[in-house]
């Protein structure tokens, strides 16, 4: 049986096509200004300054629109733990490091435009947003596979995770229901998706260097993936709520990640894994299989829950006109 190949072959071997994809992100990716997405007439000074602090009142964002913007903001800024995971599987050589050192500068401006929009806005509480941010940057993020990251494994992840978050950032801007944040999330999830074609492609070509060996990672990160922002405070309480408002839930975890990244690899239509591929392949069409029977449960319970939440408003207007 051949052996796996070593971190530095898989390196070596892929170099030309970092090459080949970070000139092509190079020659697609728009430079744009954080300043330009930002209503700073908006603003005005806060209680140090001799204005007044937030209060909730000065938010016109809904309940939704702030948990999906904090958990949004809370993953971008976590960026220096991504910096450090992909430095240390990624070469800081060639190509690989003129990706490296690029893809973490695109990153910075997400935080830098999301966090000057939140604050000028007063959309959310600044002092809370603050205190989670340095409670999640200290924590830091941490591979959801407990085998040692590697190469193929931060690969796979990423191209799941760039484009989970390019769903995220786009659906938020839907619920803003602000046109200005719309504008500014569709920026910011055109440069995710962008990102996420370079670390697909790198993963595909991984897969026709190394067919079995590529798989497994892909298994081993679908089957164990979670958001980056697990870990965060209230990532539960803000997950639910932005998974019952269809901002990222399950369906589309599977509908519009998993399968388009895994039709596009090709996976269940090859023909050059050997024994060992083909048995990984099984076990991911069964982790699919449960995935989306999974789905089906998930949205019966959140049908359920919002038809009881609308009947408990209802009841609560109807006391309310009475009394
Ligand atoms: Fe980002
Ligand atoms: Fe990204």
């Amino acid at each position: 049986m051949a052996r796996d190949l070593t971190q530095l072959e898989l390196l070596t071997e892929l170099e030309p096509v970092a090459e080949e994809n970070v000139n092509r992100h190079l020659s697609m990716a728009k430079e744009w200004h954080p300043h330009d997405y930002v209503p700073w007439d908006e603003g005005r000074n806060f209680a140090a300054m001799g204005g007044i602090d937030w209060e909730p009142g000065q938010s016109k964002l809904n309940e939704v629109a702030k948990a999906a913007m904090i958990t949004n903001l809370l993953t971008e800024d976590n960026l220096p733990s991504y910096h450090r995971e992909i430095a240390e599987n990624f070469s800081q050589d060639g190509a690989w490091g003129t990706w490296v050192g690029r893809w973490t500068a695109e990153e910075n401006r997400h935080g830098i435009v999301i966090r000057d929009y939140l604050v000028v806005t007063r959309g959310v509480d600044p002092v809370a947003l603050e205190q989670a941010r340095m409670v999640h940057m200290t924590n830091g993020f941490a591979s959801p596979t407990e085998v040692d990251a590697g190469f193929l494994h931060s690969v796979a992840y990423v191209t799941f995770q760039e484009l989970a978050t390019r769903v995220s950032h786009r659906n938020t801007g839907k619920v803003c229901d602000d046109p200005i944040a719309d504008r500014m999330l569709q920026r910011v999830a055109a440069d995710e998706n962008l990102h996420m074609i370079f670390y697909r492609n790198l993963c595909g070509a991984a897969l026709d260097l190394a067919p079995d060996q590529a798989l497994d990672a892909v298994a081993l990160i679908l089957e164990n993936f979670q958001m980056p922002g697990a870990g965060m405070p209230n990532f539960r309480r803000n997950g639910v709520l932005m998974a019952k408002h269809g901002i990222y839930d399950l369906r589309q975890h599977l509908e519009e990640v998993v399968q388009p990244v895994l039709k596009k690899w090709r996976i269940f239509e090859r023909e050059d894994f050997t024994a060992r591929g083909e048995q990984t392949r099984d076990r991911l069409a069964v982790f699919l299989d449960k995935l989306s029977k999974d789905v089906t449960k998930f949205e019966e319970q959140r049908d359920r829950m919002l038809a009881r939440e609308a009947a408990k408003r209802d009841r609560e207007l109807a006391t309310a006109s009475v009394g």
